[in-house]
């Protein structure tokens, strides 16, 4: 094996507690910003404690893994991503893309809005564009980025702002699981939803991905780029993720590794295709592997 790919290897096994130093160099100053504010109610309850002391480190980590993502998300969500790939430009649908984010979108899990800005490429592209014979290609009419870390929501507001977006982007400030009784947005009512490294964080994964189904009108697609659990949990590296993931949610705001979100997605209705499958090239070494594509109801 040659010298740089055990290195490769090393860079990838490190990487997870890198990730989580970082993190933690961020707890004194959530904690001391809390005490500054005399959010006594932040300070003395965990699951407050965690929310702020995420929103802080992803005003950092957001755009790092921006950078590292972008490449596949970006072609995901204009429907370039097949079978793991993505698809030049040039290719029609016919031989395996899909159609672009359109419609009335569910963004799960915003953040701080990274992908923000995609949604309102689409949007003024649609401003000049022609409909395509589906009659929604290219055009985004609503978002609702439903998140429910208030501490993030500035940053949420700033992305939509920037991309001029305010008449276009709802933030609904629940978790998905309060969705139904929000009332913010009906059943099959959504053309798109789009999960983009976040399904690791909801609660009980397996039954509010199936609610999430419900939403979606037939004919809608989910757009996904999750991480998710090792393929062979008996590996070395299905262990070494077992391991790392005893203190990574504790780390990085609840953040699970190790669910089956691939699926509990394939799972959660009926679907006319599904699209879902590792990124091209991601290394057998990765800790934190991913599934990328799109499901059609
Ligand atoms: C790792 S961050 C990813 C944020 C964003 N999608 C990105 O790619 O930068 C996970 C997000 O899921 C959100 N989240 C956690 N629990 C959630 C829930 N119950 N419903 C919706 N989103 C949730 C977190 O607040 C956080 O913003």
């Amino acid at each position: 094996m040659a010298t740089s790919s055990i290195s490769e290897i090393v860079l990838a096994l490190l990487f997870p507690w890198k990730f989580m130093s970082i993190s933690l160099s961020y707890l004194p100053g959530t904690i001391i910003s809390a005490l500054r504010a005399g959010q006594f109610r932040t300070l003395l309850s965990w699951p407050r404690l965690q929310a702020a002391w995420f929103s802080r480190f992803w005003s950092w980590a957001g755009p790092q893994v921006r950078t590292g993502a972008e490449q596949i998300v970006r072609p995901l969500l204009e429907g370039r991503v097949s079978r793991g790939a993505i698809v030049p430009p040039t290719s029609s649908p016919s031989v395996g893309a899909h159609l672009g984010v359109a419609g009335t979108v569910l963004e799960i899990g915003p953040g701080s809005g990274m992908w923000v800005s995609i949604f309102s490429d689409r949007y003024q592209q649609s401003k000049t564009s022609t409909p395509d014979t589906k009659g929604v290609r290219g055009k985004v009419t609503r978002v609702y980025g439903v998140e429910p870390n208030e501490g993030v929501h500035h940053l949420l507001r700033e992305q939509i702002a920037a991309a001029d977006l305010q008449d276009v982007y709802e933030v609904v400030p629940v978790g998905i699981e309060d969705l139904a009784s929000s009332g913010h947005v009906a059943p099959e009512s959504v053309d798109c939803i789009v999960s983009v490294l976040c399904l690791c964080s909801i609660p009980e994964p397996e039954r509010n991905i199936a609610m999430l189904y419900g939403y979606l009108k037939p004919g809608g697609r989910w757009y996904v780029y999750e991480h998710v659990k090792h393929d062979r949990s008996t590996s070395t590296m299905g262990f070494y993720q077992a391991f790392v993931n005893l203190i990574w949610p504790h780390f990085i705001g609840g953040c699970e590794l190790r669910r089956d979100t691939g699926k509990w997605l394939r799972e959660a209705g009926t679907w006319s295709e599904i699209d879902l499958e590792h990124p091209e090239g991601e290394p057998w070494f990765a800790t934190i592997p991913h599934v990328v594509g799109v499901l059609t109801k």
